[in-house]
């Protein structure tokens, strides 16, 4: 399908969330109309209400953000992942499907186990080892199904100014306690929603569907990144010290894959512009929260 930049009318979930308050007011920049509904205006777990607004609105386009994100708690919690990962968007990928309307499904680097020595292509096999990851697999496999036209979007590592995140936390526990210990044998990219935001605004304009791989350029350690945090601090004059720690040492109740590179060359070429390094995005983040290093 051709390029296309024309103003869409976009009916997004999980209206309220970290990624949704970020990205729907880009989308609104880009001259689109925008209906962002919370939880409590559009559950996707109830077929009936889900069904009901989207014919009533009638979108170009669905941009389906509502998740269940607490990784840890779905270990026990599952059924609960799974009523909102899977059962919740299958009933928007069913009833966007009747009406052949498109959707985009953003989904998470945890449907991968981790133990590939090479970055992970869209194709690639999946294999979640936690019960986030397994519902949000759950989730890609129903909208593939009841949907044709659909994007789907694995990120990972993901931060924004809307929600508690990792950034914000080691920078307020560096700040706290001036020594910090992070784990350095998991490997990814982290994501910032400012520039997965962009992402997204371009590749719905792309109209070609598809599994894409989006996240920040670059890879780095949980513990790099952390470092990258803190430097401004001590560009401030404050002495924080980072230890580096095995995955061992810390154990959460979710697994979480040990590597989760994502192959990004099907977005680029999509996109047919480059991504953000992802240090060039976390200088953006740090900035607006107004804790930029002096020049
Ligand atoms: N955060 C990450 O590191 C990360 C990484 C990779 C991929 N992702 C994916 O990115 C997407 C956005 O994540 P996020 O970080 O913005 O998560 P978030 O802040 O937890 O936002 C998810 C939103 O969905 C809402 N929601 C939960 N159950 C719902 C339901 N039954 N009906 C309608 N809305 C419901 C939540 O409301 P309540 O808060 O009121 O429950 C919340 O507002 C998700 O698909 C997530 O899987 C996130």
């Amino acid at each position: 399908m051709a390029a296309s930049s024309k103003k869409m009318k976009l009916l997004v979930t999980g209206g309220g969330g970290m990624l949704e308050q970020t990205l729907s007011p880009r989308l609104r920049h880009r001259s689109h109309e925008v209906i962002s509904l919370s939880k409590d205006q559009l559950d996707v777990t109830d077929f009936a209400q889900v069904d009901k607004v989207v014919n009533e609105v009638a979108p170009d386009l669905i941009i389906h953000c509502a998740a269940y994100t607490q990784v840890d708690l779905a270990e026990s919690e599952h059924e609960k992942a799974f009523l909102v990962n899977y059962t919740g968007s299958e009933n928007v990928a069913i009833a966007a499907g009747k009406l052949r309307i498109p959707m985009l499904y953003v989904s998470t680097d945890y449907v991968f186990d981790g133990t590939q020595q090479r970055p992970y292509l869209p194709g690639d096999e999946t294999a979640p080892i936690s019960q986030y990851g397994k519902s949000k697999l759950a989730g890609e496999l129903a909208v593939q199904r009841y949907c044709p036209d659909h994007y789907i979007v694995r990120t990972s590592w993901l931060y924004g100014p809307h929600g508690r995140n990792f950034v914000d936390t080691i920078y307020k526990l560096a700040q706290e306690r001036g020594q910090i210990s992070v784990v350095a044998d998991q490997v990814g990219s982290p994501t910032s929603t400012l520039t997965f935001s962009e992402i997204i605004g371009d590749l719905i304009e792309t109209g070609q569907f598809g599994v894409y791989h989006a996240t920040d350029d670059g890879v780095t350690s949980w513990f790099d990144f952390a470092r990258e945090i803190v430097k401004t601090l001590e560009f401030q004059g404050q002495q924080i010290t980072v230890l580096p720690i095995e995955t061992k040492d810390m154990p959460r109740p979710a697994p979480r894959p040990a590597y989760s590179v994502l192959d990004k060359s099907d977005l680029v070429k999509a996109l047919a512009r480059p991504l953000t390094p992802w240090q060039v995005a976390l200088e953006e983040y740090l900035s607006l929260k107004a804790v930029k290093a002096p020049a």
